[in-house]
């Protein structure tokens, strides 16, 4: 294969974990880790010791195989929360970030909105951080506004703050765009939202696999995220809320596990995050995601990060110097790189690549109204990961070179 470009020095940063990952091959470069993450063998051996050796229900039984497993589900809990900086009790399982948000949406949003109150998103958000609005502000008559982007792509931090008025009461943003890998700076954006009486959902999908979240200093009230994202497993994820916001929450779904007691007249429930988690959970998940937080701990976040972003501007290097190549999204980007090759198609480039073993993104990416705002219908997207290496970074050149030829 070519290499990289010929004063190409090897960025120090670069960590080498790809034979952690059995699902992997050498030859593969895997570029869709903002879709899923692959997982490491760590987390694959935690989901199958759950199932072949340790298995059980949580919380109701009453044999000692059930309390072991009880105490592991909320093990899992206990390292989520010290992950992100939270207490246990401050966060919530549900099936990804798709629900975590539809439950503060329908939970606190319908106790807390009504009509006229005023909801501020940005132009870069992920559906599931837009359609759940919607559909809030079409119960309720509430009206949302739009935060613009800058030139390169990133939040309007200032314009976002100037939309703030007295009737916003819920700001929601994604800390990582899934399209431009644009960071938001939350603090900020937390403490504006916060003086005018408003509250803070951090959509944190894409931050979570690859930035240092710590929800007091982010001054966030509200932080979703997907563990298979991160390393774990599909159908879990994470609902931090502070305490006392979750507290004041009525439940959203009713069923077991969440309640105090029930007669047919009347139900009272349980305190958070039981209120929160009706039926039997997703017992191996939280086992998955626990495993998953423990091996990026070992790894470092702040190392995953170098390393995604090492790569990230290699391959921005490269790139920027193809004449048909148009980047997309701002230079310090975290892990995730848009871009179109001329006028060729984003899935006939994905199709063109995958041929030479290199997987990417193309499509709107669930994110419909940052594609208006770029002027195209579509993108392709690489996307970094922990395992990512030069050689992939070299394979995506290539493929580009490949797809600029055939179409020529
Ligand atoms: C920024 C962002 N928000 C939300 C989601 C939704 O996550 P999930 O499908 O895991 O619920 C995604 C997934 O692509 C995302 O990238």
């Amino acid at each position: 294969m070519r290499p990289l470009a010929a004063h190409h020095v090897r960025p120090p940063q670069l960590l080498d974990l790809r034979g952690e990952f059995p699902g992997v091959p050498a030859d593969w470069a895997y570029l869709d880790a903002a879709a899923t993450s692959q997982k490491p063998r760590a987390v694959i051996e935690a989901i199958t010791r759950a199932y072949a050796q340790d298995y059980a229900t949580v919380h109701r039984g009453v044999y000692a195989r059930s309390a072991k497993m009880t105490e592991a589900y909320e093990a899992a809990r206990e390292r989520v929360a010290r992950f992100i900086g939270g207490a246990p009790e401050e966060c919530v399982f549900v099936r990804g970030a798709t629900e975590a948000i539809n439950l503060v949406a329908q939970s606190w949003g319908d106790a807390n909105i009504g009509g006229g109150d005023r909801i501020l998103l940005s132009t870069l958000e992920h559906h599931s951080n837009i359609v759940p609005w919607r559909l809030l502000a079409d119960r309720t008559g509430a009206e949302i506004d739009v935060a613009p982007l800058t030139a390169e792509g990133g939040i309007d931090e200032a314009a976002l703050v100037a939309l703030i008025g007295p009737r916003t009461k819920l700001v929601a943003v994604a800390h990582v765009s899934n399209v431009l890998g644009a960071v938001a700076d939350i603090a900020r954006i937390a403490r504006a939202a916060h003086a005018a009486g408003a509250k803070l959902l951090v959509d944190g999908c894409q931050a979570a696999p690859r930035l240092k979240v710590d929800v007091a200093a982010l001054e966030a009230d509200f932080y979703a995220f997907s563990a298979h994202k991160l390393y774990g497993p599909t159908g879990i994820g994470v609902l931090w809320a502070k305490a006392d916001i979750l507290d004041a929450m009525p439940p959203w779904q009713g069923g077991g596990a969440m309640i105090d007691e029930v007669r047919f007249e009347r139900v009272t429930y349980a305190k958070p995050p039981q209120r929160f988690e009706a039926g039997t959970p997703h017992i191996v998940g939280a086992i998955g995601l626990h495993a998953a937080i423990r091996w990026v701990e070992e790894v470092g976040i702040e190392a995953i990060d170098l390393h995604e972003r090492a790569l990230l501007g290699l391959a921005r290097a490269e790139l920027s110097r193809m004449n048909d190549v148009r980047l997309f999204g701002p230079e310090d980007s975290a892990g995730i790189l848009s871009f179109a090759v001329g006028d060729i198609h984003p899935h006939d480039i994905a199709t063109i690549l995958d041929e030479g073993g290199v997987a990417i993104r193309a499509g709107h990416h669930c994110a419909q109204p940052l594609m208006r705002w770029l002027g195209v219908p579509a993108t392709a997207r690489a996307s970094f990961s922990a395992h990512s290496s030069e050689a992939d970074v070299a394979k995506l050149v290539q493929g580009i070179e490949r797809t600029t030829r055939i179409f020529a």
